[in-house]
């Protein structure tokens, strides 16, 4: 079946990346007739969801460690590995006449990964209780071979303390809260937040220097689909309230739980309100100066999930910089999105330009054109129904 095509889609980047650069996936594109998104439906995602998570060594041919893993953990826990060692997927595995043969272990360094795991696992439960603190990524730090010997700078070292010894005085840090109360003034106050139950954006995307129309549809409370147009269909990154899915030529592809809590971030409408009763703790912390602008960080911190990092403009109050991560087996994925050019609509201050970025690459969105409380149909954020199984796919692709 087209399985090469899924591992490209773990987000509207990579989706991108591989669009654009035209190349891989051109041999397997079917067309995509069966499932596009205008045949009118329910969406599926509610009931694909409900049904039992299919574990790893189910769903795929040769799993040896990751046994016991939701199968759909075993894209993002690979896109993790790549972007700790600063590699392709092809460097573990082998490409085939008909594509990527992921399940094929010729190659020696799917070998060594697999030890690798299995030495990161018993790191962490002999060291660390267990808990996941030693990572690909804590050793190999985007390369395939750690560095073992301190490196010398170039530089003079930079000394923290002042002359004599005496360490400069520590920052004195605003309250986190207080810091998130300002950032929901800035954006106009949650009685003007509220007056917008829906978005529309249209503008332009640009990844790996080319720019393609965007259309960016968002509902309240939580909805919210992104269109871009491209030469050969559309691309769709989308959250329904619910389940996330991205599609790519007509072929849908569900996000996986820990995907789901990522985007379920950009999908809340009224974030800059809602923020505060996501986490349960808050810290802030000196921040950077990113765009120009000096920043607070405020860190919120939930047990049993990954953070959320806001960067908060310390003049204006408004965020320039989320930082997200979504859980896999191995690691934390990171995504960041530097928010800019905020300008008022209807009492509200949005981004009218955001940049977002992963390990894998990045794509900033210009937006030219924004309507608010327009009506949206809730339909349009549901996925298409799921691509055919193996049996019912017409054959030669
Ligand atoms: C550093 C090596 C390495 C890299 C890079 C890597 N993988 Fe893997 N991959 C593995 C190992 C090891 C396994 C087997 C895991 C196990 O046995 O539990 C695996 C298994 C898989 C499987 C399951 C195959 C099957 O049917 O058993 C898929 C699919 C897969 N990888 C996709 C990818 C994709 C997509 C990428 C690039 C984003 C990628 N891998 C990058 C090492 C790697
Ligand atoms: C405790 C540190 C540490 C951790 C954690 C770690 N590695 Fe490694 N890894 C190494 C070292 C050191 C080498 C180089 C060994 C050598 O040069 O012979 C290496 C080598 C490798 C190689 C072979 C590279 C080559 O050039 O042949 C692969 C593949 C690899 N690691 C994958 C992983 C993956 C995947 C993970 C996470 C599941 C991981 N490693 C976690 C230390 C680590």
């Amino acid at each position: 079946m087209n399985r090469n095509r899924w591992f490209w889609i773990g987000g509207l980047a990579l989706a991108i990346a591989l669009a654009i650069t035209g190349a891989r996936a051109q041999s397997n594109s079917g067309g995509g007739a069966a499932g596009h998104a205008d045949s009118g439906g329910s969406s599926t995602a509610g009931s694909a969801a409900a049904d039992a998570p299919k574990m790893a060594e189910e769903q795929f041919k040769n799993i040896k460690v990751l046994k016991g893993v939701p199968a759909e953990q075993v894209f993002p826990a690979m896109q993790f590995i790549t972007a700790s060692l600063g590699v392709e997927c092809e460097y573990c595995h082998v490409r085939g006449e008909k594509g990527m043969e992921f399940e094929k272990d010729d190659k020696k360094t799917k070998q060594t990964a697999r030890k690798m795991m299995e030495m990161m696992f018993a790191i962490n439960k002999d060291n660390f209780e267990g808990h996941r603190d030693v990572t690909c990524y804590s050793c190999h730090r985007g390369a395939a071979d750690p560095v073992a010997t301190p490196i010398i700078s170039d530089e003079e070292p930079k000394h923290e303390a002042g002359p004599g010894g005496v360490e400069a005085a520590k920052p004195v840090l605003p309250d986190a809260n207080q810091l998130l109360d300002k950032y929901l003034a800035a954006v106009g106050g949650a009685a003007a937040l509220q007056k917008v139950s829906s978005r529309v954006e249209k503008g332009e995307i640009s990844a790996n220097g080319h720019d393609l129309p965007i259309e960016v549809y968002a509902k309240a409370p939580d909805k919210r689909i992104s269109i871009m147009h491209m030469p050969n269909g559309d691309s769709i990154t989308a959250f329904d309230g619910k389940q996330g899915w991205l599609s790519n030529g007509g072929h849908a592809h569900m996000m996986s739980a820990a995907e789901n809590d990522a985007v379920r971030i950009d999908a809340d409408f009224y974030f800059a309100q809602h923020v505060k009763a996501l986490y349960t703790k808050f810290t802030t912390l000196p921040g950077e100066t990113i765009d120009g602008h000096d920043t607070w960080l405020v860190v919120g911190r939930s047990e049993g999930h990954p953070p959320l990092r806001l960067y908060l403009d310390k003049e204006s109050g408004l965020l320039v910089r989320l930082i997200r991560y979504a859980e896999t087996p191995l690691g934390r994925n990171p995504t960041q999105i530097d928010y800019a050019d905020y300008r008022e609509a209807d009492g509200v201050k949005i981004p009218y330009k955001w940049t977002l970025a992963r390990p894998g690459g990045r794509f900033t969105i210009q937006v030219t054109d924004v309507q608010q409380n327009v009506s949206v149909e809730d339909a349009k954020f549901n996925p298409p129904p799921m691509p055919p199984t193996p049996e019912n796919k017409p054959a030669g692709h």
